[in-house]
């Protein structure tokens, strides 16, 4: 096979595989907990993780073949020097900021960042005397300005969970780097289809995998991507001591499901667009937020940084009454009730929600538009405001 640019669908179809075990098109599991040696020279040398004995598997806590194809996908969709897989969003994401902390540290924040990653900012890390500044991520200089002498990490999400906000990823990582700060950036939403954050100077990439990187809502799993020296960091830290690792098996469902992430991206912000302007449309809405709406707050931002928008909104009605919001979403058929996103299946969740720049707690309605068609998508959204009168 030749070597054309790396495309994101030579990437995703081809890298890493160009000389299939026994010709396979579909890489083998490599199953197994661990790997044996014919000599103690390699068996030595396999220890070495980051060093000589790169590419000698011993034990699949720390290394795995089916687990590296995964890694060098997700490195180079994301345009970092290597990547890593986790158990979960979680464990990649606490992963990456452990690595870069230690007793003493401080950590600025997205306010809107995913819940329990608050959560593992606000109260877990403080008990390791480790502080925080969360601040609103649409004020770049109040975000650069949170920065303390202590600060280690300014933790970003662009967009952002549930309102899907941006932040001005150049201008933040530019000052971050200056002052010495890492820069670590959830891409869960847009993917490395839609935006490439280390591109812009963010020195580690999160994932939840479990979303749109694997796709079909049958895996949980988390990845990070960053440069030699952070990871050689994490390969000899968190990844071996932690023990988070992801194993094969649901690293091959990983595979499976990245063939096809650039063709779901394309599919789910066309149903993502087409569901934001009817809402927009809509009477009674009072706020519509969606990185693909051209009224959009941050509008220049999207379309300096991003790519593509993506399949997931929330919504604001004007109607603040809880039981009118739980019979809108009960009327849903197409629409599931249920948690997480980036699967097949399009979702709904009413959430109260409260950023820090807000006077006071609004309930909001997320929405997810997985692969079904937009037609259906906006008629089941239709004859549950009918049904609901919200
Ligand atoms: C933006 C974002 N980041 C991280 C996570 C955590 O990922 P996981 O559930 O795979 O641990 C989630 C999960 O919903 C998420 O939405």
């Amino acid at each position: 096979m030749s070597d054309p640019a790396p495309s994101i669908e030579w990437i995703l179809q081809h890298l890493g595989e160009e000389d299939p075990v026994l010709g396979a098109v579909t890489p083998p599991i490599f199953q197994t907990s661990l790997f044996v040696f014919e000599n103690c020279e390699d068996f030595a040398r396999s220890f070495d993780y980051t060093g000589e004995g790169a590419g000698l598997y011993n034990y699949s806590r720390v290394a795995n073949p089916t687990v590296d194809l995964v890694c060098r996908k997700i490195a180079a969709l994301e345009h970092c020097d290597e990547a890593m897989v986790f158990g979960s969003g979680m464990a990649a994401i606490s992963a990456a900021i452990l690595s870069q902390v230690e007793a003493g540290a401080h950590v600025v924040a997205v306010d809107t960042c995913y819940g329990p990653t608050r959560q593992f900012i606000a109260e877990y890390l403080p008990r390791f005397g480790i502080e925080h500044t969360f601040v609103t991520g649409t004020d770049a200089d109040a975000l650069i300005d949170a920065i303390r002498p202590s600060t280690k990490v300014l933790y970003l999400e662009s967009p952002s969970s549930i309102v899907f906000r941006i932040q001005d990823l150049e201008t933040i990582c530019r000052a971050a780097r200056e002052k010495g700060v890492t820069t670590i950036a959830d891409n869960s939403y847009s993917s490395p289809v839609f935006q490439t954050p280390h591109d812009i100077g963010v020195d580690i990439i999160v994932h939840s995998a479990t979303k749109y990187l694997s796709g079909h809502s049958d895996v949980v799993s988390g990845a990070l991507a960053t440069d030699r020296e952070r990871m050689k960091r994490i390969m000899l830290g968190e990844l071996p001591l932690l023990g988070a690792i992801l194993p094969p098996f649901p690293a091959w469902l990983l595979l499976r499901g990245l063939r096809t992430l650039a063709v779901r991206m394309e599919v789910s912000q066309v149903r993502g667009n087409a569901v934001a302007r009817y809402l927009s449309a809509r009477p009674r809405i009072e706020r519509v937020f969606h990185v693909g709406l051209a009224e959009h707050e941050d509008r220049t931002l999207v379309e300096k940084q991003m790519r593509g928008s993506t399949g997931l909104l929330s919504f604001m009605p004007e109607c603040q009454v809880k039981d009118r919001i739980f019979a809108f979403a009960d009327a849903l058929k197409v629409f599931r009730l249920g948690v997480s996103w980036g699967g097949h299946e399009s979702l709904c969740v009413p959430l109260p929600y409260h950023p820090i720049d807000w006077p006071e707690e609004r309930w909001l309605i997320r929405l997810y538009c997985g692969l079904e068609s937009p037609e259906d998508l906006v008629a089941d959204l239709e004859q549950a405001f009918a049904a609901s009168g919200l």
